[in-house]
């Protein structure tokens, strides 16, 4: 069984002051921790900082993006030495926020995905289909196509998450219905399974995303092959972040 994961997902949220959040989410933790693995993807401003502050606590951080390139000139990018330099132990790769406002392709996560594993991070590949997708019914031949194409084939169990998170779901509060996300995340672990073996296919844990919420996290956290969330609002305050952690560790 993988490692259950709740990761919190920042986007573009937060200065200073919200540290005090990760405060809180520290203070309040040991109890989960045991169970369930918890990783912060802050800001690249906020990356060092925060890293600092959870020295002494099991909670880890990661990126939100990082270059395919390992340096060089690329104006505003950020490498996977830079985030490992800051206390970073995984980075968000694909996200649909990334593929959407950067154009990112499958092929330019999976190089990125190469250049971030090859520096020692854990990556988390984002995939998921468009409202337009689902209601053509394509949903699994896009999943497939951003996993073949997104996922390098250097991955082992240990250094990979896949985020299934249906881009109509993000910032919306629509969630889909509990037989859609256990489809996909069956259909995700045979796809990895069939790639890469049945014990590289196994461990790599599968996050559901999109309007998790402490209200609805127990029901998600319940389906077959969920093995965590990867949050982006109910992440940035630990009154919300905390029932989330809670409810996995108790799933
Ligand atoms: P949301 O975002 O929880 O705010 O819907 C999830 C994500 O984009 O990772």
């Amino acid at each position: 069984m993988p490692r259950k994961l709740a990761a919190g997902n920042w986007k573009m949220n937060g200065t200073g002051e919200s540290l005090a959040e990760i405060d809180r989410l520290a203070a309040a933790l040991p109890k989960a921790e045991a169970e369930v693995a918890v990783l912060i993807c802050p800001p690249a401003t906020l990356l060092e900082r925060m890293s600092a502050r959870l020295t002494h606590s099991a909670i880890a951080t990661g990126g939100q993006d990082c270059h395919f390139d390992e340096s060089g000139a690329h104006t505003g990018d950020v490498s996977a030495a830079m985030l490992l330099d800051a206390g970073a132990t995984h980075v968000i790769l694909g996200h649909s926020e990334r593929r959407n406002d950067h154009g990112e392709t499958n092929s330019d996560v999976r190089s990125k995905a190469r250049t971030a594993i090859a520096a020692g991070l854990h990556v988390v590949i984002c995939v998921g289909e468009t409202e337009a997708e689902r209601d053509a019914a394509n949903t699994l031949d896009i999943i497939q196509g951003q996993l073949a194409g997104s996922v390098p084939d250097l991955v082992t169990g240990e250094n990979l998450v896949i985020a299934y998170e249906p881009v109509w779901a993000i910032g919306t509060g629509k969630v889909p219905s509990m037989a859609q996300i256990g489809e996909v995340h069956d259909f995700i672990r045979a796809s990895l399974e069939r790639r890469f073996g049945a014990g590289v296919g196994r461990s790599v844990p599968l996050l559901y995303g999109g309007s998790v919420k402490p209200a609805n996290a127990q029901e998600i956290f319940a389906v077959h092959n969920v093995d965590g969330a990867l949050v982006g609002g109910a992440s940035l305050k630990a009154a919300d972040f905390l029932p989330i952690v809670e409810a996995l560790a108790a799933a």
